[in-house]
Formats: C-alpha cells, structure tokens, sequence
C-alpha cells in the first residue's frame, strides 16, 4: 500500500500535516500550526497563571488551530508536601556536593525563582497536587490536545476528556504503552532513547512498530530521532500515524534558546547528546556538559528521585532569552559550559538556523519526494 502523507492524525486533529512539535516557546508552537502541524507547549516549568497567560497567546495566534499543552504526570512522588518536607529528605552529602559547585561557580542559592515562580508549583519539583492545578489551568483554555509526559492516571484522563481534549501520552516501552490505552489514551507517542529530554532504553526502529502492534486500534506517533522529510517517511513505515519532535525547533528563529546554545547544537556531533539523571533524577537525554561530568566523578552522591534532584540542584535549562535570570548567570562564558540543554542524537543532523516554516517546508517536500506522492 503506498504511503500519503495525509494520515488519520491528519483527521483526528483537522491539521495538513502528520508533524507534532513539542516546545517550551509559544511562538514556535504557533508557528507550527500555522504551518499546518500541531504545536505543544511544554508547560512543566509554568506557574498556573502563565499557563493561562501563554495559552490565551496561542488561542489569538493560531486562527482556530489545534495546539496542545504538554505537563508531566510522574507517578511515585508525594501528593502533597511541604517544601521543608522534601528538603528534609536531601541528605547532607548531597548537600555539601551541589553546595560546593554553586560555591565554585559562583550561583545564587535559588537559581530558578524568577517571574515570581517557585519550584513547588512546578511539574518536575513539586507534587502531584501542583501537577493538577498545572492542568486545571491549562484546560481552562480548552487546548485540542493535553499531552501527559512520565506517566499517566484516570483522574488525568477523566479531566482531559471532560474538557473536551484528547490525551496524547509519551511511552518508552510497550508495557507502558498497554497501560497507557488501557487508561484511555487518545494518541501515544512511542518515543525511542535517541530522543532529548526524559527518555527510555528502547530505539525508535525497535519501538514503534511494537507498540503500533500493542495499541491497535489507537494511533501512534513515532518520536526520538526524526530530523527530516527521512525520518518522517520511516515513521509511516513503520505504523506511525505522524511525528512527534522535539529537538529540531531548538535552533529555529522563533526559538527563544539563547545564541550560543543554538550554536553548541549546531556543532553537536551524533554523539553530543548523553543521558543522565542529573537533571530531574530520571533519565533525561541532554547536550554533554561540565555539570553533567561532574556528576560522574568519584565522589558525586548518586542522583536523587524526582521531584527532590530537580529541588535541590537545578540548573538553568537551555538559558532561554526570556528567562533574565538564569540567562544573566550566564553572563560569565566560563560558566555557559555547565548550562543544561536538553536534546537528542539527532543534533548531528541540524546544521542550520532556519524558520519554523522552513523546518516544516523542508521535512514535508522531501517526504513528498521519497513517497512520489503529493
Ligand atoms: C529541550 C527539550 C525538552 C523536553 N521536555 C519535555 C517535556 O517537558 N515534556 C515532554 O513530554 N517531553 C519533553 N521533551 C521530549 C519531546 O517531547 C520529544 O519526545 C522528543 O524531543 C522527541 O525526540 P527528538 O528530540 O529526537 O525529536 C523534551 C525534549 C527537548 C529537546
């Protein structure tokens, strides 16, 4: 049977293109669906009243198009706690060891706290209670779309539909993915270990026809690895309805990723891009860095479980333009070496700044011309 690009996400979504992009900017996610996919705002770092503010951008932006919001559901953290409570559990070790790096570098005490933000009311530092007042306000703007990253609960997914949105989930492995359609998942993103962010052990290649299998009839995205009109047709091929992408929108125009991290991932080699728990305390796909490293010298504690790694040793993420704060740590060059940025292997690949447009031109016309369809 030969392949179209028109496939039933296309139908579900009312979108021209089979192409997701996840990002953490609403300009790029506008861009995309103005370009004819579907952007996902990843929220997991946005107070409750942000969230309301970037989705309400969006809605004037996109003309009625499908957008999405992203946040994460981890299960096996507290419901609710106290910040003292989890501090408490940091051991003093641990303690001494991020102690003497923020010393050494020179970093305030609290890193994040900018745009009066705490790490409490975040998805990766505080509690499920916070996660559900994330969603709470991310429905209220009625998104197409709530994606659900680091697991899934029916609470989520009675919200989710009740609101009228679907809910795509992210899994790395088929038993996840059961799980997830037994819940009541709409769509599921098979995302293989090649992919920038929190990430499994499983290829792309291996993964998605399996969970394709495993999930049927529900659709599945492939995700992890997927930098070009290639990657888009090989996704097809494999049983995917449409891409789920990440990394290739960090280096774009309307990508907020401060100048020289844009250029870090325009230099990176397939190889640049490693996992670590260093992060969040899960393993998290990112561009190798001297924070990362330090983290594997011999008297480094081990990592701690999410949410308490992300509380006690947070480190500035990709040092986005609009984030003043972190971005003005960065003032000093030395220090932009230990700067976090999530991304995956298929940084090899990107060689360009180009728009987001172009990055949806360029990925659409050479599928077209692998499948000799239009
Ligand atoms: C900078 C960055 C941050 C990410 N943060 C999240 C996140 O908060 N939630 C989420 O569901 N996925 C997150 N991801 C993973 C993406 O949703 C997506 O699955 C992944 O980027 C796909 O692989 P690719 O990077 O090879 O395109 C992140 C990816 C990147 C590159």
């Amino acid at each position: 049977m030969a392949l179209s690009l028109h496939t039933k996400l296309c139908d579900m979504l009312g979108i021209e293109y089979p192409i997701m992009a996840f990002n953490h900017c609403r300009d790029v996610v506008a861009a995309v669906c103005n370009a004819g996919g579907s952007g996902v705002l990843g929220a997991l770092a946005l107070s409750p009243e942000q969230i309301a503010k970037e989705t309400k951008w969006m809605r004037d932006h996109t003309d009625g198009r499908p957008f999405g919001v992203d946040l994460v559901f981890p299960l096996n953290i507290p419901y609710s706690a106290t910040k003292q409570d989890l501090l408490a559990m940091v051991p003093p070790d641990y303690r001494a060891f991020v102690d003497k790096i923020k010393q050494d570098l020179g970093l305030p005490e609290e890193i994040y706290g900018g745009a009066g933000m705490d790490l409490m009311d975040l998805g990766v530092g505080g509690t499920s209670e916070s996660q559900l007042r994330q969603l709470e306000a991310a429905l209220a703007a009625r998104p197409a779309i709530i994606a659900a990253a680091l697991g899934l609960n029916r609470e989520v997914v009675a919200q989710c539909h009740a609101a009228g949105a679907k809910v795509l989930t992210l899994v790395g492995n088929v038993k996840a993915a059961r799980r997830a359609a037994e819940l009541g998942a709409d769509l599921i993103v098979a995302q293989g270990t090649e992919a920038g962010g929190h990430t499994g052990r499983i290829g792309t290649l291996a993964l998605v026809p399996q969970v394709v299998d495993a999930v049927s009839p529900i659709p599945v995205l492939a995700a992890g690895g997927i930098g070009d009109g290639r990657g888009l047709v090989a996704a097809l091929a494999l049983g995917a309805v449409g891409v789920w992408t990440g990394s290739i929108w960090l280096t774009s125009h309307e990508s907020p990723v401060a100048d020289y991290v844009k250029d870090r991932i325009l230099e990176a080699t397939d190889e640049d891009a490693v996992i670590t728990r260093v992060y969040t305390g899960k393993t998290c796909r990112e561009l190798n860095n001297k924070y990362v490293q330090r983290w594997t010298l011999a008297d480094a504690p081990k990592t701690l479980p999410m949410p308490l790694q992300n509380l006690y040793s947070p480190m500035p993420i990709m040092v986005s333009t609009e984030d003043e704060k972190s971005l003005s740590m960065f003032d000093k060059p030395e220090l932009r070496d230990w700067a976090s940025c999530p991304a995956g292997n298929v940084v090899g690949l990107i060689k360009e700044r180009k728009s987001v447009k172009q990055i949806m031109y360029d990925m659409v016309s050479q599928a077209v011309d692998i499948l000799g369809t239009a």
